[in-house]
């Protein structure tokens, strides 16, 4: 039965809502946490205000939505394990999400969310882009749309973890980057279908997704290149304005989502922890 009272209001035409009425930090209900996650399932991406979450209750209300996921390549570099602590120091020449993607789509099984939390935000500027990419399946022409189908694409860490990919030596947050770090690839359908929703969206993301299953890296740029760009038409996406303990919580499986740099002479830190998920079918 549910006896949630949360209001939920949409911030944009496409993608994500905020959550009202409801106290995330607090032993939420069956009801309550139902209709959160059924709010995760019509929005893609949920957004709440003025919350006080410290570690134990954002561990909390994390597992009340699955396990927490344990990232690979932040192991050794942050004090907890289950969480990440993302800092942008002033000066910082790249930070944590620049890019558009899905997080860590290089595991067989990715997460299938994350819940961000604002600690310290800059007056302005650090706001984060979402991009749903239902739509961005449901837009492509039919012959796109037949060609992609049974297609399946190559998600690689190589660009954001690993000595090559150069990281830590421009921005405050850590990531492994020592010898004994290992490429961890994976392959997903291009189409996959929402194992809740049972939508077909577009699977592939520019941090992650490195070519098609049987073709060259050279071979696949183009139709990758185009499929990148398309998914964050404008019309796909919102963008979160954050303040003090403000969440953001996104389904993984559906959003993309891009850390704007702007933040200029500003600190940003923010707590994130992500809930395991399934393949990717
Ligand atoms: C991320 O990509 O998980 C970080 C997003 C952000 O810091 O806004």
């Amino acid at each position: 039965m549910r006896n949630s009272r949360i209001e939920v209001r949409p911030i944009a035409g496409a993608i994500g809502a905020e959550i009202h009425n409801v106290d995330v930090g607090a032993d939420l209900d069956e009801g309550t946490v139902g209709d959160i996650r059924q709010a995760l399932l019509d929005h893609c991406v949920i957004f709440f205000r003025d919350q006080k979450l410290d570690v134990a209750r954002h561990k909390v209300f994390t597992r009340r939505f699955g396990e927490i996921f344990i990232h690979p390549n932040y192991k050794g570099t942050q004090a907890d394990p289950e969480i990440i602590v993302i800092t942008r120091e002033p000066g910082d020449k790249k930070i944590v999400g620049e890019d558009w993607h899905a997080d860590t789509t290089m595991m067989p099984e990715p997460p299938m969310g994350a819940i961000l939390y604002a600690i310290e935000v800059p007056p302005y500027g650090g706001d984060t882009l979402f991009a749903n990419q239902y739509l961005a399946y449901e837009t492509l022409s039919d012959g796109m749309k037949k060609m992609l189908s049974g297609m399946r694409a190559l998600h690689s860490d190589r660009m954001v973890a690993g000595p090559q990919a150069n990281k830590n030596a421009f921005r405050a947050t850590k990531v492994r980057e020592d010898a004994e770090w290992r490429e961890t690839v994976s392959a997903h359908p291009v189409v996959v279908t929402h194992p809740e929703t049972g939508r077909k969206l577009l699977y592939v993301n520019a941090s992650y997704t490195v070519g098609f299953e049987g073709m060259t890296e050279a071979e696949s740029k183009p139709l990758l290149g185009y499929l990148l760009e398309h998914g964050h038409r404008p019309e796909f996406t919102c963008r979160f304005r954050w303040e003090t303990g403000s969440i953001a919580f996104w389904d993984n499986r559906v959003c993309k989502h891009l850390a704007i740099h702007d933040a200029g002479p500003f600190r940003r830190v923010m707590r994130r922890t992500q809930i395991a998920g399934g393949p990717m079918g």
